[in-house]
């Protein structure tokens, strides 16, 4: 293929080689059966999702991403991987927390293979993966009642970001690791995959593991107006728990989103 513009020009595989290698990723999976990479979408959310339970959808080109809340998720063009997985709700609660932890682990395998040592992928509630503090990815889960639509987002070949994301976003390439977005999809199908698969304590104790934010202190939006107080973890079911004057409760990450960091 010949792409115009963006990071998908150095890459290493070309997109005509994508289908493939994906599907050898996901021999033997449990949840994935059918692979569909398109050239160019508005969301990968909406070609998984009509493909239906076992897809998975990836983009070269992702124009139109979404990220939670209703905000938008900027691809950039070709230096981010955009990729979703379709699987039936039964897989539960737990998706969007067990698709963190695989994409945690993949970024961190690609950066080890690239340029070692790896920094720790840290997450921060409900859904940002973090690098030394800045976003590198973050999932979205999106739900019908009979079908989660899980999209993961994680930013490659990015040089620099503009606006708001000046300070607050990273990418593999700012550490120093030129990775091809089809290597860190070939390391992430197949975590994820057990993941989504794995008991719930030993994903809690995972996403502790790696949480961002216990100890900390921040101002939330919630449904009932701003809380503010202390980090004391999360529970990977129900939302965070934030000790306030009035003790400790915990918040819905449907409902609820970080505003201000205090300290
Ligand atoms: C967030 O941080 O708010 C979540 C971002 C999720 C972005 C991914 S990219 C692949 C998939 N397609 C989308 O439109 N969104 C998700």
């Amino acid at each position: 293929m010949s792409a115009d513009s963006g990071a998908g020009e150095t890459e290493r595989v070309p997109l005509e080689a994508w289908p493939e290698e994906l599907r050898r990723a996901c021999q033997g999976s449990r949840h994935f059966r059918e692979i569909r990479v398109v050239r160019e979408t508005p969301s990968t959310q909406d070609v998984a999702r009509a493909m239906g339970v076992g897809g998975v959808a990836m983009a070269w080109r992702q124009t139109a991403g979404r990220g939670r809340l209703g905000r938008a998720w900027q691809d950039t063009l070709e230096d981010g991987l955009a990729i979703s997985v379709c699987v039936p709700a039964e897989v539960g609660a737990l998706a969007s927390v067990a698709a963190g932890i695989a994409a945690a682990i993949a970024i961190e395998g690609a950066i080890v293979a690239a340029c070692p040592p790896a920094p720790t992928v840290a997450l921060k509630w409900p859904n940002d993966l973090l690098i030394q503090g800045r976003k590198v990815g973050g999932i979205l889960v999106e739900g019908d009642g009979k079908l989660l639509t899980i999209g993961i987002g994680i930013n490659c070949s990015q040089r620099q970001f503009t606006g708001e994301l000046t300070n607050r976003a990273t990418s593999l390439a700012l550490h120093g690791a030129s990775v091809d977005r089809l290597e860190i999809a070939v390391r992430l199908l197949p975590e994820l995959d057990r993941w989504l698969h794995t008991e719930a304590r030993t994903i809690a104790d995972e996403f502790s593991r790696r949480d961002a934010l216990v100890g900390t202190e921040l101002s939330f939006s919630t449904a009932s107006g701003i809380v503010s107080g202390i980090v004391r973890g999360v529970d990977v079911v129900e939302g965070i728990r934030v000790e306030t004057h009035d003790g400790v409760i915990t918040l819905d990450p449907r409902t609820s989103c970080i505003v201000a960091k205090l300290s």
